[in-house]
């Protein structure tokens, strides 16, 4: 029996084709397929007065955006303690140091209640990340930052495709960051995206992503360079090949399926689930998003036990994540009260979630859980 794995990109005959043509163009560095990528990304968003700007990786984007934020060596970002380390060496890259949040135990997202008490004088940004299927409270957060004139970063790698009170996630935020890695909704590969409100912020950008070097982009989408330019900040190599972006270009033309089959699979696995009081699934009907995984939360002394349960039955699961505060790194950071994440981080487990899911690899999933829970 084949193994089911947390996640499987969908790589279908679109890529493959997508794939070949962007090499055999032979601009293989950021070129036409970058700027098309960025066009079509500001159309799928629906965010007319933002700025796209294609990068490397989430991470690229997370640290462009911390450094737009202003943070540097002293200054403080608030982020759940609950998130990706991605979002904390973003911080450290820029110097400045992560302030550990705790989540909202309904949401898995940051408490915005504990949040506004780690407020301070040196805090720049605060990170809102969305979890897995789960979206943050962006109304609550939004008015937080801009009483307390502070930026707000949207980790919206897990939530590209859903919407918030009927707008497009990406569309509204301060500084809005997609990751395309190989695993996420749709994948380039490696990619990432920045979305900002200025065009003086999509400037500042377009040089820091090309090592600091003042090329126009108008040239760069023509698959061509300006020999001549000028270096007025610092830079880095982040910005997106073509190779990627072509791939992201027809992964996103799938972008109704993919939607579609992730939320229906994780409406049945909520359905599958509902009579087992000791499995705790997502609190949501779905119907605004575009899930990226799906977890749920078993009792933190069994936990152990069912996964390798499911693993003994060929099915993987995920750890997301260890808590940022746990880490040796960060034993000098301030944090807040951490108790709902403390608790969390024992008992949630990521169940196989892919785009355009079997009925019979959907059906081997949720045999296993329920096997688990009613042998007991
Ligand atoms: C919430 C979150 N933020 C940021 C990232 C970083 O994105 P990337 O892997 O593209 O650098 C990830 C990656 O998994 C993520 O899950």
């Amino acid at each position: 029996m084949d193994n089911i794995p947390v996640f499987k990109p969908l790589l279908l005959e679109d890529e493959f084709k997508a794939s070949n043509e962007a090499l055999e163009n032979g601009w293989l560095g950021m070129g036409s397929y970058v700027g098309d990528f960025e066009s079509a990304m500001q159309e799928f968003l629906g965010a007319e007065d933002r700025h796209c700007v294609a990068l490397s990786t989430g991470h690229a984007a997370l640290h462009l955006g911390f450094l737009l934020s202003g943070a540097g060596p002293g200054d403080e970002i608030i982020t759940p303690s609950f998130n990706n380390i991605a979002d904390f060496q973003a911080i450290i890259a820029t110097r400045a140091k992560p302030v550990f949040c705790d989540i909202d135990e309904k949401t898995l997202c940051i408490d915005l209640n504990k949040a506004k008490e780690l407020i301070g004088p040196k805090t720049k940004a605060i990170v809102g990340m969305d979890y897995d299927c789960l979206l943050c409270d962006h109304d609550g957060l939004n008015t937080l930052a801009e009483e307390h004139g502070i930026r707000v970063m949207h980790d919206a790698a897990h939530s590209f495709g859903s919407t918030y009170q009927g707008k497009k996630v990406g569309s509204f935020s301060d500084l809005c960051m997609f990751s395309f890695d190989p695993v996420k909704t749709i994948t380039c590969i490696d990619g990432g995206l920045l979305v900002v409100r200025s065009e003086e912020e999509r400037r500042r950008l377009h040089e820091m992503r090309l090592i600091g070097m003042g090329q126009p982009p108008e040239v760069m989408y023509q698959n061509k360079r300006a020999w001549t330019y000028g270096v007025r900040s610092i830079g880095f190599r982040y910005h997106m090949a073509n190779l990627h972006a072509a791939i992201g270009l027809a992964q996103l033309k799938k972008m109704d399926d993919i939607s579609r089959t992730r939320r229906e699979t994780c409406i049945r696995y909520n359905k599958a689930f509902a009579e087992f009081e000791e499995i705790i699934t997502p609190q949501t009907d779905f119907a605004d998003v575009t899930p990226f995984l799906y977890y749920v939360r078993v009792p933190a002394d069994k936990r152990d036990d069912f996964r390798a349960e499911l693993s003994d039955r060929g099915i993987d699961t995920g750890i997301h994540w260890q808590p940022g505060h746990s880490f040796e790194l960060f034993q000098d950071c301030r944090r807040g009260d951490l108790s709902v994440t403390d608790k969390i981080v024992d008992e949630i487990v990521s169940l196989p979630l892919h785009s355009m899911m079997t009925d019979e690899t959907q059906q081997r999933v949720i045999e296993a859980v329920v096997g688990f829970f009613k042998c007991e």
